[in-house]
């Protein structure tokens, strides 16, 4: 497959940055998509060029570092996958492709199409933990809970904190990050003693940010590689308002 890849290219946070052409040819359809800027890279170092900065780790789906929008789409068009996970199959042959970082004050540049994410680490420092005595691991069956409660926390927790929720929503919100960190541990009875008060700081963080809020648009869900659902959205603002009403 030969390719042409317009990439933003930032040198650093207070760079402009623009959108550079390159042309990719004899890219495999094995490749991921993360292999396939690898092999641009390894050519800009030969060229002495300066190589692409993007973020990744795990390659696997798992650890939520590779955010990119390509083609207007966090992570790209492919459903519920990860940028690391997206193989150049899914692109036509001629194809032109385009690659920008997240785009959301809270998640300001560092250089090409890595941001700085930690925004979502001080929401988790705010309350998403469970900070009183659980003691040790029970017997599997010594606290009953009920399966459908079971599912949705798992489901919940399965957010890997990518950022995308933020990139494809029209007001920045991180209501869909958020919202799942809240409801994984808030449905299960280790999270209930501090419920309350972990949904109102997360909140409160996450405005704190300059997060936009929620409008239901759904763009969130739509791009989140993990499929998290709005109803984990629906759980946070139950607990907010009652946060509040308390
Ligand atoms: S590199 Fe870990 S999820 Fe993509």
């Amino acid at each position: 497959m030969n390719l042409t890849l317009k990439v933003w290219r930032q040198s650093g946070p207070k760079d402009a940055g623009r959108m550079v052409t390159y042309r990719v040819e004899d890219v495999s359809p094995d490749m991921s998509f993360l292999e396939m800027l690898d092999v641009l890279n390894e050519r800009l170092i030969v060229e002495g060029d300066d190589p692409i900065a993007f973020d990744h780790d795990c390659r696997e789906g798992i650890c939520g570092m590779c955010g990119m929008v390509i083609n207007g789409v966090p992570h790209g068009e492919q459903r519920a996958t990860t940028t690391c996970q997206l193989h150049m199959r899914h692109f036509e042959d001629g194809a032109v492709i385009t690659i920008e970082p997240w785009r959301a004050a809270p998640f300001p540049v560092v250089k090409d199409l890595v941001v700085d994410r930690s925004s979502f680490d001080r929401i988790i420092q705010a309350g998403g933990f469970v900070s009183v005595p659980a003691g040790s691991a029970p017997d599997a069956h010594s606290v009953p809970v009920r399966k459908e409660d079971a599912d949705d926390a798992f489901d919940a927790a399965t957010c890997i904190g990518c950022g995308a929720c933020v990139a494809a929503c029209p007001n920045g919100s991180a209501s869909l990050f958020t919202a799942a960190k809240i409801t994984h541990l808030s449905l299960l009875p280790q999270g209930q003693p501090e419920r309350l008060t972990r949904a109102k700081a997360m909140v409160e963080q996450m405005d704190a940010e300059g997060f936009g809020g929620c409008t239901n648009t759904g763009e969130c869900t739509a791009v989140c590689p993990k499929g998290i659902s709005l109803d984990t959205i629906a759980q946070m603002n139950s607990d907010y308002l009652k946060a509040n009403a308390k």
